[in-house]
């Protein structure tokens, strides 16, 4: 349904690719709500460990203190726990869950904005930390963090101009990132109270979340019934399944917003990245995709190797916000997308997921106003991995489809699954 220009895309991909040479120049970055950032401002001062390939390889011990400071809880057994977390000034309640598969991974997610409030895992000595970035309380999540952990929808990432045309017909959207639309706009999938049953089979247990947005919801056409699956299984997989039908045609791209870091506290600037794509995004001043795939190869923004993040995060300017194109052999296959690793902790997350792309998000924009969890997250604190469809797709012909019609069903899958070494 929504590959159907796909062949075509690669063709363009193979045949347009260019060889970026000092990327980082044109990846010029607009703080979130000010104007945009010169294209000539000057890198940021470096902090750059040595720029080769990082083989993922425990490092010598060093053992992360880990901030929940009990063992892990190798009970064997699963669980799902529910109790209310708190009301909204409405008067609407919001409830958590926990779900722990008994073999160490603990999620805990509230059913404003589905939003995952913690992953807990142990590192190589058993000892476990929550490894995302999570706030305190239902008042914290009610002060528009960054979109920590929340379930991302309509449209994961942005929209142009907040507007695109579909079957002859212009929709204008709320726009919410200077002039374009960010993330399903002013009150997105992260800021409404989501319907949630929680389940448990064999070897998987977990909450599936729903909602129904109505026609015209920030814009958008058609109205969109979703639901989104967090479940956790025995392997240690933390999974994440959309699902999305309309009434009218429209467009969707549904995401999850979790800010990863494996050490539990501090930067991501130490931890070892690999990603499955050759290409990028090229963006322009508001991170719009210029329509291009650039080659990674040579450039500070190649992955294919594992990396630390601060290996070369000082020649890309405003620091890593883009959208790789994933190397998918057959669209909509679960495909490896991204590893993580942790010298210090052993903490490991492979990424697997049915998109076409992941946008790498390293926490510019974050500057210690908001804290959780015992910490103030800064800027570096955490990292992203938004597997979706490429950003402004609604108004790039050539891009993958995010079209969404009447009878059909969006679906996405996305994977990660921890362990240490
Ligand atoms: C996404 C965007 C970033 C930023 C964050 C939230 O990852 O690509 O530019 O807006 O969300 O702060």
């Amino acid at each position: 349904m929504r590959t159907t220009s796909r062949g075509l895309f690669a063709a363009l991909v193979g045949g347009v690719m260019l060889f970026a040479v000092g990327c980082g120049q044109e990846s010029t970055k607009p703080s979130e709500t000010k104007a945009t950032v010169s294209k000539d401002a000057p890198a940021p001062a470096a902090q750059t460990p040595a720029e080769k390939p990082v083989e993922a390889q425990p490092a010598a011990a060093v053992g992360a203190e880990a901030n929940t400071p009990s063992k892990s809880e190798n009970t064997g057994k699963m669980s799902v726990e529910k109790t209310p977390y708190g009301k909204l000034p409405s008067g609407e309640a919001v409830d958590q869950f926990v779900i722990n598969n008994g073999k160490g991974l603990k999620v805990t997610i509230i059913t404003y904005g589905a939003t995952i409030t913690s992953v807990e895992f142990p590192d190589k000595n058993g000892k476990s930390a929550n490894i995302t970035v999570g706030l305190d309380s239902l008042d914290d999540y009610l002060k528009s963090p960054p979109y920590f952990g929340a379930t991302i929808g309509r449209y994961g990432n942005r929209i142009a101009k907040g507007k695109f045309t579909l079957e002859g017909k212009e929709y204008k959207l709320a726009t919410n990132n200077n002039e374009n639309h960010l993330h399903g706009g002013v009150k997105g999938f992260d800021k409404v109270v989501w319907k949630a049953e929680s389940f448990e089979k064999a070897g998987e247990v977990g909450v599936k979340f729903s909602y129904v947005s109505a026609d015209g919801e920030e814009g958008y056409p058609g109205k969109l019934e979703s639901t989104v699956t967090y479940s956790i299984t025995a392997a240690n997989e933390l999974k994440m399944e959309y699902s999305a039908t309309t009434d009218k045609t429209t467009v969707a791209n549904l995401t999850n917003h979790a800010y990863w870091n494996l050490a539990g506290k501090g930067t991501i600037l130490d931890q070892v990245v690999s990603i499955n794509a050759d290409g990028y995004l090229p963006v322009d001043a508001g991170l719009i995709p210029l329509g291009e795939v650039k080659a990674v190869k040579d450039t500070p923004m190649d992955f294919t190797k594992p990396m630390t993040i601060g290996s070369r995060i000082a020649k890309v300017e405003g620091g890593y916000d883009h959208c790789y194109v994933l190397n998918q052999k057959t669209p909509k296959e679960l495909s490896p997308v991204a590893t993580v690793y942790d010298p210090a902790s052993g903490r490991f997350m492979e990424v697997l997921s049915t998109e076409p792309a992941v946008q790498l998000y390293t926490s510019n924009f974050l500057d210690g106003t908001f804290s959780g969890n015992g910490q103030k997250y800064e800027k570096y604190a955490a990292l992203c991995l938004e597997t979706q469809h490429y950003p402004d797709s609604p108004n790039q012909p050539k891009f993958p489809s995010t079209v969404l019609k009447p009878g059909e069903t969006y679906h996405h899958l996305t994977i990660h699954k921890f362990s240490t070494k």
